[in-house]
């Protein structure tokens, strides 16, 4: 972490990253990526993303009454899909100010679109194998189906994307409003972003802050499914600090603060993402010649750092790291790890995720909110919620690999 600049994405990744996320953050490397660091940064700070809570307030209160109406014609509720449109509709309009709406209307072409082309459909698993076998550069000269399904979704995203961007430009040289969301801070700190690099780091947000959390929330839904008491005692702490979100009034950024001061809310939330990381590894490659613990390795040199392992070391964390237990950050702010880079789903240092507060904010108000609203049980993964225990697929996240069924009692 504190040599972040002596390693870089491989090309392969790199190339892999770009064809998803597009030129932004991600992807930059050396003076470019402390450029672009620089200008983004101030607008994921803290006061900024608390003007987003309204927000994730308002998306959760969509969600909850989403899942209502579900859970009113079903007797049991596969929640995949609903966390992947409440994500997406947030991370767009935080991210740009762009209401993609996909949680009220599933058939919007972006969100169609988008779901086309960034997450994994049978032809990306064909694709993945293939990988396996042939070096990238083969399969992409290839007219392999995913790469059609990709260059197009990313295609259509971008120009969507692009056509938001100018419209925005063009209200804001007409003196229109301020909006609160990430781009709107970052051009009012005095942009230096072209139009190209802003939808460059649009894409790189909707591809870095959707599928990231939505398996975040499959995560929390499905452990606080199966660990009963855990829901409860969430339910207690949220009941005296957290609004109804059936409410029809709408709360303003102060009073949803409360969110921040709920420790066992944090502490679920640490511990969902401590055991499950979303991203399961990290990718780098020399740009000089390294001397690592005493080994000398030469420029080029690849290393795979897997955020699983060292999040659930026992060598590295006191209390058994393997269970669910919420508990650990409770007894101790550092959840008992012995040593402070023990605990890497967001990464750490330069490079580590920008959006840390986005997402812990949006993932806190989301289950603060469904806990309040349901009584979640579990009832089955896959297809038809046939299975008992959770199939994962792993590709840039670890994604559920299908069907995440619970039974919701509505609670008043
Ligand atoms: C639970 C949710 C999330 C997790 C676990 C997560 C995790 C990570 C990790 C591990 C990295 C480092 C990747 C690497 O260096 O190879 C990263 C980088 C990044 N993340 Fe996140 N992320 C999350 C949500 C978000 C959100 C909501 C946004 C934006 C709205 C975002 C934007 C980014 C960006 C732009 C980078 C690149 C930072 C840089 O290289 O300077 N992430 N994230």
């Amino acid at each position: 972490m504190t040599y972040a600049y002596s390693y870089v994405k491989s090309p392969a990744v790199s190339k892999l990253l770009k064809s998803v996320l597009g030129e932004g953050l991600v992807v930059a490397e050396g003076d470019q990526h402390r450029v672009q660091r620089k200008i983004l940064q101030p607008a994921f700070k803290l006061p900024s993303v608390k003007e987003l809570y309204p927000l994730f307030w308002r998306k959760t209160k969509e969600l909850a009454r989403k899942l209502q109406d579900a859970a009113e014609d079903k007797n049991t509720v596969d929640v995949l899909d609903y966390n992947n449109r409440v994500t997406l509709d947030i991370v767009a309009a935080g991210g740009f100010g762009m209401d993609i709406g996909s949680l009220s209307n599933p058939k919007t072409p972006f969100y169609t679109e988008y779901m086309k082309g960034f997450l994994p459909s049978k032809h990306a698993q064909v694709y993945r194998l293939l990988a396996l076998i042939f070096p990238e550069w083969i399969l992409d000269t290839l007219p392999l189906k995913r790469n059609q399904e990709l260059r197009g979704a990313v295609r259509a995203v971008g120009s969507r994307i692009r056509e938001k961007v100018a419209d925005l430009d063009e209200k804001s040289s007409l003196g229109g409003q301020s909006r609160n969301d990430i781009m709107d801070v970052v051009r009012r700190d005095g942009n230096e972003f072209d139009t190209d690099m802003l939808v460059n780091q649009c894409l790189t947000f909707l591809g870095a802050g959707h599928d990231t959390i939505a398996q975040s929330l499959n995560w929390a839904i499905y452990e606080l499914s199966v660990n009963k008491n855990v829901q409860e005692r969430l339910r207690q702490e949220v009941k005296t600090h957290v609004p109804e979100p059936v409410e029809t009034s709408e709360p303003d950024a102060d009073a949803l603060a409360c969110v921040d001061n709920m420790p066992y809310l944090a502490a679920v939330c640490n511990e969902i993402i401590r055991l499950h990381p979303p991203i399961h590894h990290l990718h780098r490659q020399a740009v000089h010649p390294v001397n690592l613990c005493g080994h000398e390795l030469p420029k080029g040199s690849k290393f795979i750092i897997s955020i699983g392992t060292m999040n659930r070391s026992p060598e590295l964390w006191s209390t058994d790291p393997s269970t669910f237990d919420p508990d650990r950050w409770v007894a101790d702010p550092n959840g008992g790890m012995k040593d402070r880079q023990a605990f890497l789903s967001f990464s750490q240092g330069p490079r580590s995720c920008i959006g840390e507060r986005f997402a812990r904010a949006e993932m806190a108000f989301i289950i603060a909110g469904l806990v309040q609203s349901f009584d979640i049980d579990f009832a089955g993964t896959g297809e038809d919620g046939q299975y008992d225990e959770v199939k994962l697929e792993y590709g840039t996240t670890t994604r559920f690999e299908s069907g995440l069924f619970v039974r919701l009692k509505r609670l008043q």
